[in-house]
């Protein structure tokens, strides 16, 4: 998808508005600055070998010029249309970026490069000027002062902006969505067939068009008892034995956008190999329970309390399968649902998968850590309309995490039920929703149905 040339104009105007916003914020904290270059950033290579690590661009930088491969630099500055310096280089081993099929091209003051020298010559000198990009060291040549390259006060309010996703951002995220639709579809039909993980990983990939270095983040395709591994990265080549839970939690991009999307299906008892009555209960409440959450997304609402709400969800859950013996309130006080789901209920989402500003809630830079018994909560700050969250809870059965309780006998846990649900893994349902004024609008679901089934 080609964003329209009006969407882009008016995304510019707001980045421009953006980064000025964050130089006078800088100013006020003692850092006047003129400017600021981003940079791509580099190709590294792994240790002691030339071959190159896949290449992901600076994300302040790709938030204006969404073009592909290292070296570029994206000028900005009060008051002058922005300059793209773009690194084409004369070589014979590589093919040089192509000219993108966006709007960006045509918006921005573009000058085209042949060498990294020439195209810092023609950056020149900028003392006064700020750097934001991975290698400092590329900026030797520009006479930046130390205190300019990536400073907090520039940095923070840059992050903060980041988060109010304007009309063309989300257009971005929209058509990330509906490329992940394309391969959940694909998986989901190779599910019902019972195929290897490393076949519906191929199909994710042939269905989306995406290649493996540019899906938002590694596939997590994972039969029966891998459900339980949250970053689960193996991807199997034999058939599942039995294959009655799959999780699939896989997103598509577009134009740097990112979208993150899990399912989890449960294969139909006509193949003989229906999960436990326990765990097909799990999985449709937590499908309902993940709805509810999302309808209270909206200005306002406190992603903390919405994560309570999950973790008070998922332990009613466990109470109604039977995997937890105490009242609800005492499990919750006991700590005893957090085993079964050890992860945050979601988080920001745009150029990157864990976006940044989720904890910061001021535009200067304050953070708001997370709750001491929920350390892996990503998101603090309060909603507001046009930022983008996930909302995934999830389910699992993790020997790691279940076998303190086991080992000092906690009777507050059935533990043959939880020897008879460890093959099913782990269950997760994740959606991404943009908070609207009124409310919210979810990304996800027009274009991957929500069924626990194949
Ligand atoms: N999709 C993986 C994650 O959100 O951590
Ligand atoms: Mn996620």
């Amino acid at each position: 998808m080609t964003p329209s040339a009006a969407l882009y104009a008016q995304h510019l105007e707001t980045v421009q508005a953006a980064v000025e916003d964050a130089l006078v914020a800088a100013r006020t904290a003692g850092l006047g600055l003129r400017g600021v270059v981003f940079h791509s950033g580099g190709l590294r290579t792994f240790h002691a070998d030339d071959i190159e690590l896949p290449f992901r661009p600076t994300p302040h930088f790709a938030r204006l010029a969404p073009v592909a491969g290292p070296g570029h630099a994206l000028l900005v500055e009060p008051g002058r249309r922005p300059r793209l310096f773009l690194l084409a280089p004369r070589d014979y081993w590589c093919e040089p970026p192509a000219r993108p099929a966006h709007p960006c091209w045509d918006a921005l003051e573009v000058s085209v490069h042949a060498e990294p020298e020439a195209l810092r010559a023609a950056i020149g000198p900028r003392p006064g000027w700020a750097y934001v990009g991975p290698d400092p060291a590329w900026a030797a040549g520009l006479e930046l002062e130390a205190a300019a390259i990536e400073p907090m006060a520039l940095l923070a309010p840059l992050d903060w902006h980041r988060a109010y996703k304007t009309d063309y951002e989300q257009a971005c995220l929209r058509e990330a969505a509906r490329v992940a639709g394309l391969g959940h579809a694909a998986v989901r039909a190779g599910v019902a067939e019972g195929r290897s993980e490393r076949e519906l990983h191929a199909a994710y990939l042939a269905a989306t068009g995406l290649l493996d270095h540019e899906t938002p983040y590694g596939n997590i395709i994972a039969w029966d008892e891998a459900g339980a591994v949250l970053h689960y990265q193996t991807k199997r080549a034999t058939r599942p034995d039995p294959g009655r839970s799959f999780l699939i939690d896989a997103g598509g991009s577009s134009w740097g956008y990112a979208s993150d999307v899990t399912r989890t299906w449960l294969r139909p008892d006509a193949q003989g190999v229906e999960a436990p009555g326990a765990w097909r209960a799990l999985v449709r409440g937590l499908y309902g329970l993940q709805e509810e959450l999302v309808q209270q997304v909206a200005p306002g609402a406190s992603f903390v309390e919405l994560h309570a709400a999950a973790e008070r969800g998922i332990g009613a859950l466990l109470r109604e399968a039977g995997l937890l013996r105490v009242s609800l309130d005492e499990a919750l006080e006991r700590a005893l649902v957090r085993p079964f789901f050890p992860h945050g209920l979601g988080h920001h989402l745009g150029l990157q998968v864990h976006d940044v500003g989720g904890r910061q809630v001021t535009r200067e830079g304050a953070q708001q850590p997370p709750p001491e018994r929920w350390p892996h909560l990503r998101t603090t700050r309060p909603l507001e309309a046009r930022q983008v969250v996930t909302i995934e809870p999830g389910v699992y059965m993790i020997p790691l995490l279940l076998e303190p309780h086991r080992a000092r006998g906690e009777p507050g846990i059935d533990w043959d039920l939880v020897d008879a649900l460890l093959p099913c893994g782990g269950a997760r349902v994740e959606d991404d929703v943009l908070v609207t004024a009124g409310g919210r609008e979810n990304l996800t679901r027009p274009h991957v149905p929500a069924s626990w089934e194949p």
